[in-house]
């Protein structure tokens, strides 16, 4: 658990995009610039539109699951002086920037370096029951992917590591290493749809061990038919396959959800972001459930009894980032945003 020590100096990792009103068209800026040691910049997605849907819950402790450098958590206190915060992440260097970023709210602002299926433990710890609101941002954040020393990067040689808590869990050259050549497919297929992951697993048992990013980066690339190299990175959904695993990012979702929803008090609402598919149907299914629409047990069936609703969806199907922001930042490009209300008969 961590709170803020005094005087801790406040770094704003923003950019602007123009400045002194020239608003000239600028060169895009490069996509995945290293960073270097202990730099932070993470550009929240869709933060209008958190807030917004945040701005109505009443005065009280709102949760951000996924901390990150603090840019939804600055954006909800500033908009809200009735909520205090309370911030969990599983990598230390976040709960560093955002504890520098937060700075100006200091008195209102918890942080915990803690899983978000550990929510309830963390609130407990604090004293903290119902909470007014829940925000899950969820995935990686521009500065693990683009430190290399991190390794989530198939363009910067590093160690494959992949880890968000690097004191924790075991690294992604523990999978590439010593999996089984059906569950690397398996698992290939199952986090990243990707088309060619039988292939890629021949390939990576065949080619194995590894120690660096680029690597497996090129491995993967070798193995995959010459088209496929011709539409983006060939080792961009590999990559992104194996962090979900060594992450465990799909497997404690669910419950961490339902946690989150369960901690509402009338009127609290959940936002959640996600980025890929396997992420946004969990959030859909836990949404839909906790609204009462659970799918009768075989076609033509009633809803089985007792499905009541505890929450109201916000809004059908999922919010997604203007043209302009995915323009601006093409990390935001797949962002799916869902939201509830607990419902306050229900509570
Ligand atoms: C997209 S970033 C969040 C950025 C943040 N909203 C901001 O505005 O700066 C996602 C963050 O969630 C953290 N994270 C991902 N999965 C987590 C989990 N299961 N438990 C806690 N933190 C997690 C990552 O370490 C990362 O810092």
């Amino acid at each position: 658990m961590t709170n803020f020590p005094d005087n801790e100096p406040i770094q704003d990792y923003r950019r602007p995009t123009t400045t002194g009103g020239d608003h000239r068209p600028r060169p895009p800026a490069p996509r995945s610039s290293p960073l270097g040691e202990g730099e932070y910049r993470h550009q929240p997605v869709m933060c209008g539109e958190v807030v917004e849907t945040l701005r109505t819950v009443p005065d009280g402790v709102m949760v951000d699951a996924t901390v990150g450098g603090g840019g939804h958590a600055l954006a909800l206190l500033d908009a809200h002086p009735g909520l205090d915060l309370v911030g969990l992440d599983r990598d230390p260097s976040a709960l560093d920037a955002a504890r520098r970023r937060l700075g100006p709210h200091q008195g209102r602002v918890t942080l915990s370096h803690a899983r978000f299926d550990a929510l309830d433990e963390v609130l407990d710890g604090l004293g903290h029951g119902a909470v007014s609101g829940c925000v899950f941002d969820l995935g990686v954040s521009s500065p693990q992917l683009d430190r290399p020393d991190r390794g989530f990067s198939y363009r910067h040689r590093g160690p494959l590591d992949m880890r968000m808590d690097p004191t924790a869990g075991c690294t992604a050259a523990d999978v590439v290493n010593t999996a089984a050549e059906p569950a690397l497919a398996a698992m290939l297929a199952r986090n990243a749809d990707e088309p060619h992951a039988r292939r890629i697993a021949r390939a990576i048992v065949a080619r194995r061990p590894f120690s660096t990013t680029t690597e497996l980066a090129a491995a993967v690339a070798a193995a995959v038919p010459a088209r496929a190299r011709r539409r983006g990175h060939p080792a961009r959904r590999t990559f992104q396959a194996i962090r979900i695993e060594v992450n465990e990012e799909l497997g404690m979702l669910d419950a961490a959800l339902a946690r989150a929803l369960g901690r509402l008090v009338p009127s609290g609402r959940c936002a959640v972001l996600s980025y890929h598919s396997g992420e946004d149907r969990i959030v859909k299914a836990r949404f839909r459930r906790e609204a009462g629409e659970v799918p009768p047990p075989r076609p033509g069936l009633p809803p089985p009894p007792g499905a009541h609703a505890a929450v109201r969806l916000l809004w059908r199907g999922a919010r997604t980032p203007s043209p302009d922001e995915a323009d601006a930042n093409p990390r935001a490009a797949s962002a799916r945003l869902r939201a509830v209300e607990r419902i306050p008969e229900a509570a």
